[in-house]
């Protein structure tokens, strides 16, 4: 215990505070010496699609620097992700859909019809009204025993820490109550009835707004409400609102996605249930005594794998080989702590054709990519991820584009967010979208895999409101499109995960050079000052993280110490959180 307390006094004392300012490094390109972007219309309207961890703390970033902000939320409280519930999304289609309405088709009121235009349900089934409420609000992708993937210091807003009470590696009932306590904080909680947000509201479209003589002047949102008003009817609202600009907070996670494998179509038709998308995955109660395959070897496939195993008679995980990958290592993470009785088998090349036996899928067979064979599976998990999509900008998708495609610049058409799902380009500094910066993204990238989401958020949101505020530039679309390219041919030319994941080391730099940037042009054009997150922050989620994997760390030469002595290291994160709660 002596070691362990002087360890953690020494690192309570190298935890300097980054210095600042810090002057962002643009590489130098051919238009270096052009102006920086000039908005088209001044922007003091701001709209927010979603209320999760990153649409709360954006609100809280607006708000601050005096912009008129409304929030829409499509689910009924705030949390986003994190509001658990026992009713699941609906099942994932099979084959996918294209990106742009993967996650919802959007609803419009008849041709024609006066806004606003109001809809009243009566006389419905308690189902029907149910599932109306459930395609608008879109239960969210989390399972009853989800373990969170980072500890509490790297899942908080910096202005609201978590109580020195609360565990260190929270479970997802508490981060969404964490969340939701941020939302009353901010006064904009689900029974705050504050008109700065609007719950059940989703948003359908975000169109172009141009004044009479036909000049941009903004946005224009189409939005929907949905109150149940008695167990068999409901009421469905559109109306319209103007904006001068949009922040996409939506998330990432609203549209799985399932791999083509030849044979699949006829198993997933066979009968619904079998087989599903880690999203609609809750509990394990619901697969005992059966054999399950699990496809995915990320986080939700070997998660969900170790869930189920405690009831399952027989898991198998289909992992492909994905050399070379940034999360290579995260991934040897996850597979590390996978349970004796969970069996680790290749990619599948094809499902053959399921005899018309009524077994179900009992009787198929698995074929994997080494072509040996697989038979005696009841239920099927894709832990294959998810797609980006934004059903409510459909103008910025072309699924037409291949992965490493673009739209040539004479055609004169603006450069797609969004292709076939894979990835989202086109976003300055993965905020602003160049082809139109007055629509700007929060955590519309993953970073790290998804986790330090809530930091990143608050620097996004920053970003964000300073820009529009006028107390920091951007460089001209020509300079935003040449840093865009440079990026591109540094990850290799291709829009894959290397281009969207820098990993650990240069995710942290970013933060840095963006805090930096912020800070040099507050100087400028003024404003506030940032700070960076200290160093102590990272440290912690470094041995957060080997006493969550020690069968892995304990291969890994961890500097300065033997791994046996962090084979209890979640005592030394305890310590650590009680005596640091402060950062
Ligand atoms: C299974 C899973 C586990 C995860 N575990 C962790 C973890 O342990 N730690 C961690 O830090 N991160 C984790 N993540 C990442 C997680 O997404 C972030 O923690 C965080 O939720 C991101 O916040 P967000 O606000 O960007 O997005 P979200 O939380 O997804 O919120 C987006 C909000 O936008 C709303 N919305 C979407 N479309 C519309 C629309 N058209 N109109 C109105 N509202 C709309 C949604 O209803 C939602 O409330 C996990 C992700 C998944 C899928
Ligand atoms: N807190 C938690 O416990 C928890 C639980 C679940 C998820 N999450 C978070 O949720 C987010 C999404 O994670 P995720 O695991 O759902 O998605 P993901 O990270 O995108 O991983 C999907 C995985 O599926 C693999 N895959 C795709 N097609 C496949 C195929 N045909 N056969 C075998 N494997 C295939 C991919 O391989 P390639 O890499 O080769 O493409 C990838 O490894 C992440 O941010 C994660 O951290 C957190």
């Amino acid at each position: 215990m002596i070691f362990h307390a002087a360890f953690v006094l020494s690192l309570i004392l190298s935890s300097t505070a980054v210095q600042l300012p810090f002057r962002y490094n643009e590489p130098e390109t051919a238009d270096s010496s052009s102006s920086s972007y000039q908005f088209k219309w001044p922007i003091r309207k701001v709209a927010i699609v979603g209320a999760g961890a990153g649409g709360l703390v954006t609100y809280r970033e607006f708000t601050r620097q005096g912009f008129q902000v409304r929030v829409f939320e499509r689910d009924s409280v705030p949390g986003g992700n994190w509001h658990y519930t026992e009713e699941v999304p609906i099942d994932a289609p099979i084959p996918n859909l294209d990106p742009s309405i993967a996650d919802f088709r959007p609803s419009l009121p008849p041709e024609g019809a006066p806004w606003p235009y109001e809809q009243r349900l009566d006389g419905l089934e308690p189902k029907v009204v149910r599932d109306i409420k459930k395609e608008h609000r879109a239960p969210k992708p989390i399972f009853d025993r989800l373990n969170t993937t980072n500890p509490k210091q790297a899942q908080q807003f910096r202005e609201y820490p978590w109580p020195d009470y609360a565990p260190i590696s929270p479970t997802r009932n508490h981060v969404q109550r964490y969340i939701r306590s941020y939302a009353s904080y901010l006064g904009i909680n689900s029974n705050d009835d504050n008109p700065d947000i609007s719950y059940n509201t989703r948003v359908e479209r975000v169109d172009k707004r141009y004044t009479q003589d036909g000049e941009e002047a903004g946005w224009t949102l189409i939005l929907r409400q949905v109150t149940q008003t008695g167990s068999n009817s409901c009421k469905i609202r559109w109306w319209t609102e103007d904006f001068d600009a949009v922040v996409v907070a939506s998330g990432r996670y609203g549209a799985p996605n399932i791999p083509r494998i030849q044979g699949i179509q006829q198993w997933a038709n066979i009968q619904p249930n079998l087989l599903i998308h880690s999203r609609q995955y809750r509990r394990p109660e619901a697969f005992a005594n059966q054999s399950v395959l699990v496809i995915g070897g990320s986080v939700s496939g070997p998660e969900i794998a170790q869930d189920i195993s405690v009831t399952a008679s027989k898991v198998y995980l289909s992992v492909r080989a994905s050399e070379g990958s940034i999360l290579t290592e995260s991934r040897k993470r996850y597979l590390s702590r996978l349970p004796q009785n969970v069996s680790i088998v290749q990619e599948i090349k094809s499902f053959h054709p399921l005899p018309d036996d009524g077994e179900g899928l009992r009787s198929g067979v698995i074929e994997f990519v080494d072509s040996t064979l697989l038979r005696g599976i009841d239920r099927i998990i894709f832990g294959t991820g998810y797609r980006y999509g934004f059903p409510f900008l459909p103008q910025f998708h072309s699924s037409s584009l291949r992965p490493n495609e673009t739209i040539p610049t004479k055609s004169g058409k603006p450069q797609p967010l969004v292709t076939d799902g894979t990835h989202i380009r086109s976003l300055h500094l993965d905020i602003f979208y160049i082809e139109e910066p007055t629509i700007g993204f929060i955590n519309g990238k993953c970073v790290n895999n998804g986790i330090d989401t809530f930091s990143f958020s608050e620097y996004t949101s920053s970003a964000l409101a300073k820009v529009w505020a006028g107390h920091a530039r951007i460089p001209s679309t020509r300079k935003m499109w040449d840093l865009h390219w440079k990026r591109l041919e540094d990850a290799g030319g291709s829009y894959g995960k290397s281009f969207l994941l820098l990993g650990d080391i240069r995710e942290r730099e970013r933060i840095r050079q963006l805090v930096g940037w912020l800070n040099q042009e507050a100087v400028e054009y003024g404003g506030h000052q940032l700070s960076a997150p200290a160093e102590s922050r990272y440290e912690i989620a470094r041995i957060w993280a080997i006493s969550q994997f020690p069968a892995y760390f304990s291969n890994q030469n961890i500097t300065g110490f033997t791994a046996s002595e962090f084979l209890n290291g979640n005592q030394i994160a305890e310590a650590w959180s009680l005596s640091r709660d402060d950062w």
